[in-house]
């Protein structure tokens, strides 16, 4: 019969050692080792080991991609690439208060339909809360299975003892291995925890949740931790004060991670965003200067947002480039560009641009709408009607080309868009659309197309700057 190990953690990193050490060679930190027991797998028979280690052709290997267990939420399934895998474990991190338990509970019943058995453990919540959880979210009570717990050799007892179809731990931070002699939540209990929740999750090829909470900044040890143990990374974001909610994977070794999954926060717990389009832009002004519809790519999705500006005066010395959704310093280059090439006199101006809805935008394919959208703002011109506008803006006042724009268009027409403007190159060739498309090769034909402005008149003391560092060259 094979016998307990005994080994060293070190408490502070997680390093381990077969003997006892001082000092860890690994953090530096003195005496921080502590005995941990291992218990022998009973299940490892010599004969069943040298059975795995046999190598074996591929096409012998069973095909667990076919089986693919839904969730029944259909965003979340298209982000985790088609559904549970058998064994696959699943880091579902966030923030605290984003929603991570709530998803975790609305994708456990609907996974726990069809007389499938699901066991919800947790450690934060107790089962009353969870069960009235439940009743707020109107979910079965009946097919969630609850233990609230936060002992380690306990939980693997109950996993091992029952017949489970999913897994769902919330949170890894809150289990404890209490031999480890470390709190819940530090490095070493999380790492012991996971692995072993895992390695049971493999041994009995059931699909596991792991919920693990980050800090803004991401900061906590535990989620970094985990993601090469796991194997799909899910990442929820949202503000706490608005009900937008994305999830994205960053890693999925069972689909894509170019994709994500779009949520509102409500009263009854997190609804699906099936037509993110029509969500963002629901209350758009019609016709109002400062608001330009923009299309960028959430994943592998096309997505129309819509683009606010408002350019007033500014009472301050250095003028305010204010922004929500979008990068400051990105909004700080269009409005140089806008100064410098068109003559849009931004200077003396506040600039403040936001999305609308809560979303962000990273992409540069929006350089064009933000740019149009200030423009817009500052000639107090709206932009035509179901216009949609397209295109990376670069330093010389150029539109550039943004990739998949024919995705974007159709998206565009398929929410009732009639034209949109894009890069003149990649508008060439362009067929089967429904869409008024007008290619615009920079800034300022755009502007005098959209705007009829042909480039503002010059500043007070513009002319001298000019003669001084002599470049005087506009386009228009
Ligand atoms: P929760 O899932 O507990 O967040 P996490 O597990 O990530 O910490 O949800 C937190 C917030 O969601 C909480 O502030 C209340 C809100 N909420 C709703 O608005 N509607 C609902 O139906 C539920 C269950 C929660
Ligand atoms: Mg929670």
């Amino acid at each position: 019969m094979a016998k307990d190990k005994t080994r060293y953690v070190c408490q502070q990193c997680g390093y381990l050692s077969s003997a006892y050490l001082g000092r860890c060679p690994s953090c530096q930190s003195w005496e921080s080792f502590s005995e941990e027991r291992q218990k022998a797998k009973p299940n490892n028979k010599t004969s069943e080991r040298a059975a795995l280690i046999e190598p074996r052709p591929l096409s012998l290997v069973p095909n667990q991609e076919t089986i693919r267990l839904k969730t029944g939420i259909i965003e979340l399934d298209r982000v985790l690439g088609g559904g549970l895998t058998p064994g696959g474990v699943i880091l579902l991190s966030g923030e605290p208060g984003v929603g991570k338990s709530t998803l975790l509970l609305q994708a456990a019943a609907g996974a726990a339909q069809e007389g499938r058995k699901l066991l919800y453990v947790t450690g934060e919540e107790s089962a009353a809360q969870v069960r009235s959880r439940a009743e707020r979210l109107k979910l079965d009570p009946d097919v969630l299975w609850v233990l609230a717990h936060y002992c380690l050799p306990d939980i693997e007892e109950q996993i091992e003892k029952g017949d489970w179809d999913v897994l769902a731990v919330d949170s890894i931070q809150t289990l404890q291995i209490p031999q480890l002699g470390s709190p819940a939540g530090s490095p070493v209990q999380i790492r012991e925890c996971a692995s072993r929740l895992i390695a049971l999750a493999k041994a009995k090829a059931v699909p596991l949740w792991l919920v693990g909470h980050i800090t803004k900044d991401g900061q906590i040890a535990g989620p970094k931790l985990l993601e090469h143990l796991v194997d799909t990374v899910l990442y929820f974001e949202g503000e706490r004060d608005r009900p937008l909610r994305i999830l994205r994977s960053f890693k999925n070794r069972f689909g894509s991670i170019n994709e994500a999954g779009i949520f509102e926060m409500t009263g009854t717990g997190l609804g699906q965003v099936l037509n993110p389009s029509a969500f963002f832009l629901a209350e758009r002004p019609k016709l109002a200067s400062g608001s330009v519809v923009a299309s960028i790519m959430e994943g592998c999705r096309p997505l129309l947002l819509e683009i606010q500006a408002l350019v007033s005066p500014s009472p301050l010395a250095i003028p305010r480039r204010q922004t929500l959704g979008v990068d400051q310093a990105r909004v700080g280059l269009l409005a140089a560009v806008l100064e410098k090439k068109v003559r849009l006199r931004l200077f003396d101006r506040d600039i403040f641009v936001n999305v609308t809805g809560g979303a962000k935008v990273g992409e540069p394919a929006a350089d064009l709408a933000v740019a149009a959208a200030i423009a817009s703002s500052w000639l107090d011109k709206p932009i035509a009607e179901e216009t949609v506008v397209i295109g990376e803006v670069g330093l010389a006042g150029e539109v550039r080309s943004v990739g998949r724009l024919k995705e974007r268009l159709k998206e565009a027409e398929r929410m009732g868009f009639t034209r949109a403007i894009a890069p003149l190159l990649e508008t060439k060739g362009l067929m089967g659309l429904n869409l008024e498309v007008q290619g615009t090769p920079n800034l300022a034909r755009f502007l005098a197309q959209n705007f009829g402005f042909l480039g503002g008149r010059m500043a007070k003391g513009d002319k001298e700057r000019e003669r001084e560092n002599g470049d005087g060259d506009y386009p228009i």
